[in-house]
């Protein structure tokens, strides 16, 4: 088992210092052998001290924002695994699946946890409105939340099942603005689903959205839709291909750009962006 904390090599910063499930037709984590029960040692035991229903059924709950999470369910239970890591001075397990790309914790997304644990106060990410784009599994909503942030987690449908799973687990027994979850696929009825009259957001958080795919404008949309005045975005990418590099340039030319922090051990670079007004 992979186990990745805070304890992991700094970055070179460059600027800017379930009990039993009352319905068994629904979620099945536990019941499974292969899926192993969350550790009692692990999240709840520091539930225990700050919620007294720390142990709340992931279905037993009005904060689920998805009505069909409720029907979640592993295709293959076979390719489920669970990683643990630390941060906020919490204990977060992490549901991975192989099933698709947004299943698995990214690179990027642990530099970026880091950097937002080792910049809070700064970032003044205490009651700050986040959203993150292409949540995957949901480290940094996690993250984002724990420190204090209102957070909404968006993906792909497949991916929202294990997302709001990951979430609801690692969140809902500790004092925090319990994160939404949403569909948001990039370039897609965004005025509709996400109009900037009601939507503003001081963050937007994106980390391993770059890669080869075929949608890399649509991301860039995306990003620039979730983007008003006053509204930074931080985003983390494992540079590969040539053609990340050519994201990148496209996106300078939209955004001001600011390399936060490199990572040479995982070849993740760290940005901040606003947007260009003129
Ligand atoms: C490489 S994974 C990164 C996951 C997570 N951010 C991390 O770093 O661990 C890319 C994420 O982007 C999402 N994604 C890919 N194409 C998308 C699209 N067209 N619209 C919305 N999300 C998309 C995937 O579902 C996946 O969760």
């Amino acid at each position: 088992m992979d186990v990745c904390s805070n304890s992991a090599k700094h970055p070179v910063l460059l600027k800017e210092s379930k009990t039993e499930n009352k319905d068994k037709s629904q979620v099945k984590f536990q019941e499974n052998e292969l899926i192993p029960k969350l550790q009692e040692n692990d999240v709840y035991s520091q539930a225990k001290e700050e919620c007294p229903d720390s142990r709340k059924d992931f279905n037993d709950t009005g904060s689920s924002s998805l009505p069909s999470i409720q029907k979640f369910l592993p295709i293959n239970y076979n390719s489920y695994t669970k990683e643990h890591y630390s941060y906020a001075g919490k204990n977060i397990i992490i549901q991975e699946s192989i099933e698709n790309y947004g299943a698995v914790v990214w690179p990027g997304a642990v530099a970026l946890c880091q950097y937002l644990e080792q910049h809070s106060e700064e970032l003044k990410l205490q009651g700050a409105a986040v959203i993150e784009i292409g949540a995957g599994p949901g480290l940094v909503s996690i993250v984002a939340s724990l420190l204090g942030a209102h957070v909404t987690a968006t993906d792909l449908p497949d991916v929202l099942g294990n997302l709001q799973y990951n979430i609801f687990e690692n969140t809902h027994h500790c004092k925090v603005h319990q994160p939404e979850v949403r569909e948001l696929v990039w370039g897609e009825d965004l005025e509709l689903n996400f109009p900037k009259s009601s939507h503003y957001y001081d963050f937007i958080l994106a980390t391993d959205v770059v890669y080869h795919h075929y949608f890399l404008d649509k991301l860039l949309t995306t990003m620039i839709h979730l983007c008003q005045p006053g509204t930074v975005l931080l985003w983390a990418n494992k540079f590969r291909f040539s053609t990340d590099y050519e994201f990148l340039e496209k996106f300078k030319e939209i955004f001001n750009t600011t390399l936060l922090a490199e990572f040479p051990e995982s070849t993740v670079k760290l940005f901040k962006a606003t947007l260009k007004w003129d």
